[in-house]
């Protein structure tokens, strides 16, 4: 019994999934960012049975796929400015098609020799693209989270060999350093690797967000004198709140001194490491041990693609490295390069295709002007936030986040509890609206509203449009009776 149907049937199911592609691009600008629905709507509309007998494609495709396009939160759109989200690629669209269609397991090389090779390729690439090492190891994962964890583990294995086979139950407990911007995601890793988040020493920044090296040093000895065993310092390259990127050189020193190995999540900004007008800021990203970075935001590869860089291919092998016997590679292997000796996973997709694509049609130049375009529109947002009487600016801009809040100049006694209200509910609305689209974020305590562009798409007019937006929310908000 097969699940396929006939070849001309098959043709025309494609056909038809690319007209519905098609049509959701031709209807972007137009279409809403987020949509209008309640949440019960949604959830009613998914809770049928599972299906017994199941229903023909082309009524799937007729009848759901329009209602899950029109209920998605479009990150594809240009007037999309939230969270860390890009806008994926037309190349990325074909790549997985096409990786579904050959459905190869990437976990070992004589499944998917290509996929394999590629992957290693990829790699290279990436390391090259953000001016690190040729020789770099790494893997492609599902995300910065994991890239993190990733890196993380192998960070814990190099510096206390003892705790894979004993766990974290050391003499010494181990301890780990990273600024409060740090990104969630450290910390889950530092929990799932058995260290404990109150081992994560959370080092406060300065006026720039970027981690205070003299506080941090002070920590480490502290630590030391306290019997602890500091393994490890984690660098911010691109703060989710801010874009604020730590002063990795200094960092690297002090992890030097100290014999700490030095780990940079560079999720969101490595990709800007080698970008004219931001290279500067990365000075000392190439001295790191480990990297995580994410194709998937700045690369503009759709999700998922995430991917773990370390110094040293062999420190990645040897944490994930097992033989079992009906794994073994054929004795005349020339070298076989199995994945699954690099990674957690032992069924693995062809990730690297869409990466490797997107190099391919796009060349480093090209991604590296998309995210050169992307800072100078921001910069230029924040300039035009500075010069506005009804905004307020709250962060430097490094990258390409602008954290600001609304501040009407008519009402300048506002207490910063109701300007907290205000850019809340502007926020709100905003979203409910769903003409563009930005998250918050509290930056000392206070509300802040933060733009962030990782899309190719986006121009002027949606930088200028998003700010004239707000303005108009905000004088709407004004004249409501409830006030601010
Ligand atoms: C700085 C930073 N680190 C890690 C992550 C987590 O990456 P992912 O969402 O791909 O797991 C993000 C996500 O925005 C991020 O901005």
């Amino acid at each position: 019994m097969t699940l396929d149907v006939d070849l001309p049937r098959f043709r025309k199911l494609l056909e038809r999934s690319c007209e519905q592609v098609l049509s959701l691009y031709e209807t972007l600008g137009e279409r809403r960012v987020t949509h209008a629905s309640t949440p019960q709507r949604i959830a009613d509309r998914f809770t049928g049975p599972l299906p017994v007998e199941g229903r023909t494609p082309e009524e799937v495709l007729a009848s759901d796929i329009p209602f899950i396009f029109e209920h998605s939160t479009l990150n594809i759109s240009p007037r999309f400015f939230a969270y860390v989200m890009s806008g994926g690629s037309q190349v990325g669209i074909i790549a997985e098609l096409l990786c579904a269609a050959l459905n190869v397991n990437s976990a070992k090389w004589h499944l998917a020799s290509s996929a394999a090779e590629i992957e290693r390729a990829v790699i290279r690439w990436l390391s090259a693209f953000i001016g690190y090492r040729e020789d770099a190891g790494g893997a492609l994962v599902s995300g910065g989270s994991e890239a993190n964890l990733y890196c993380l583990r192998v960070a814990r294995d190099v510096k206390a060999p003892g705790a894979r086979e004993e766990g974290c139950r050391l003499e010494r407990p181990l301890t780990l350093y990273a600024s409060t911007e740090t990104h969630s995601c450290v910390t889950k890793s530092v929990e799932m690797l058995g260290i404990g988040s109150r081992n994560l020493r959370r080092i406060p920044v300065d006026a720039h967000f970027r981690v205070d090296v003299a506080k941090l040093e002070e920590r480490i000895r502290q630590d030391l004198d306290a019997g602890m065993q500091p393994f490890c310092i984690v660098g911010s390259a691109g703060t989710v709140n801010t874009g604020s990127v730590d002063d990795l050189d200094a960092l690297a020193d002090v992890a030097a001194r100290q014999g700490l190995w030095f780990h940079v999540d560079g999720a969101y900004g490595a990709a800007a490491a080698s970008v004219g007008l931001t290279r500067e800021l990365f000075k000392g990203l190439e001295r790191a041990d480990s990297i995580a970075l994410d194709p998937h935001k700045w690369l503009q590869v759709p999700f998922d693609a995430g991917c773990a860089l370390v110094r040293d291919w062999a420190s990645l092998r040897h944490a994930f490295s097992y033989a079992a016997p009906y794994l073994k590679a054929k004795s005349d292997s020339v070298e076989r390069w199995d994945w699954m000796g690099h990674t957690f996973q032992l069924s693995r997709g062809f990730r690297a295709l869409k990466v490797w694509m997107q190099f391919q049609v796009h060349g480093s130049r090209k991604l590296l002007a998309v995210i050169e375009d992307n800072v100078r529109l921001m910069r230029r947002l924040a300039a035009e936030l500075d010069e506005s009487p009804d905004f307020e600016r709250m962060a430097p801009v490094p990258l390409s986040i602008v954290c600001f809040r609304y501040k009407p100049a008519a009402r300048p006694a506002l207490s910063d509890d109701a300007l907290d209200l205000l850019n809340d509910r502007l926020l709100e609305e905003c979203e409910r609206r769903g003409v563009y689209f930005l998250t918050g974020t509290k930056l000392q305590g206070h509300t802040a509203l933060r733009a962030c562009l990782v899309n190719h798409r986006t121009r002027e007019a949606e930088t200028r449009g998003l700010l004239a937006h707000l303005r108009a929310l905000g004088e709407e908000l004004m004249r409501r009776p409830e006030g601010p």
